[in-house]
């Protein structure tokens, strides 16, 4: 099976888990290449919930053209569940999520669910976070500091580029993303409080104090259904 086929499997596990939710409801929904098999297999279901949060401009987009009821955060104050995938995963939960640069929206529409549903094939599974780069969302201004903060962690920052350009890439807010090399996480808790201190930085991408509560992981074998919480 080809990592697509696994993507597309985690997706149909999630959404027979998210159809099990009572009907009516608001879902959250995650953005990237997992997040986007999740959209396409719940389309046809869609009527089962009473509309969809997004993480970002590009799954928005991706709904709308489904026919989903896309709701905006400020609108809702609670949601069943958030599914979204991960760039890695460790045996508690903790993530590293932004490999997309859409960490900031996938940690506060995450934040309103009461359920995060992790869906990765199992590359994404780690003994110990860190050999993805650690994305950080910041201020454009802060790129110099927080790069020599996150150097004096241990870490090697690179400030991410649009593909092919010189120029920096930017989120769906107006920030910039510094990726860090180089971080052996032990203690992701820690990491994440840590780093959410310096000055400029908007989002780290250590989803560790609000970790997955459910991972749908796909491999040779099929789907196995981990359970965190
Ligand atoms: C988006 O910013 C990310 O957090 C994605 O959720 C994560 O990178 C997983 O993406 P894929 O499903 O494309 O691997």
């Amino acid at each position: 099976m080809d990592q697509d086929q696994l993507k597309r499997l985690v997706a149909e596990a999630a959404r027979d888990a998210v159809l099990a939710l009572a009907p009516g409801q608001v879902l959250g929904i995650g953005t990237g290449s997992t997040a986007n098999w999740f959209i396409d297999v719940l389309a046809p279901h869609k009527a089962h919930f009473s509309g969809v949060v997004s993480s970002s401009v590009a799954s928005t987009q991706r709904l709308l053209k489904h026919g989903f009821y896309v709701i905006d955060a400020n609108q809702v104050e609670t949601l069943p569940a958030y599914v979204d995938g991960a760039d890695e995963i460790d045996p508690s939960g903790h993530m590293i999520k932004g490999g997309g640069g859409a960490l900031t929206r996938e940690k506060i529409v995450a934040s309103l669910a009461k359920q995060f549903i992790c869906i990765c094939d199992d590359s994404k599974q780690v003994a110990t976070l860190g050999r993805f780069p650690l994305p950080l969302e910041v201020i454009p201004l802060s790129e110099a500091s927080v790069s020599r903060a996150m150097q004096a962690l241990g870490g090697t920052p690179r400030l991410r580029l649009m593909a092919g350009t010189s120029d920096p890439f930017v989120t769906d807010n107006g920030g910039w993303i510094i990726d860090v090399a180089g971080l052996t996480i032990s203690d992701p808790v820690a990491l994440e409080s840590k780093i959410n201190q310096i000055p400029g930085v908007i989002t780290v991408g250590l989803f560790a104090r609000q970790k997955a509560d459910v991972l749908f992981v796909g491999g040779a074998t099929g789907v196995k259904r981990v359970d965190f919480s």
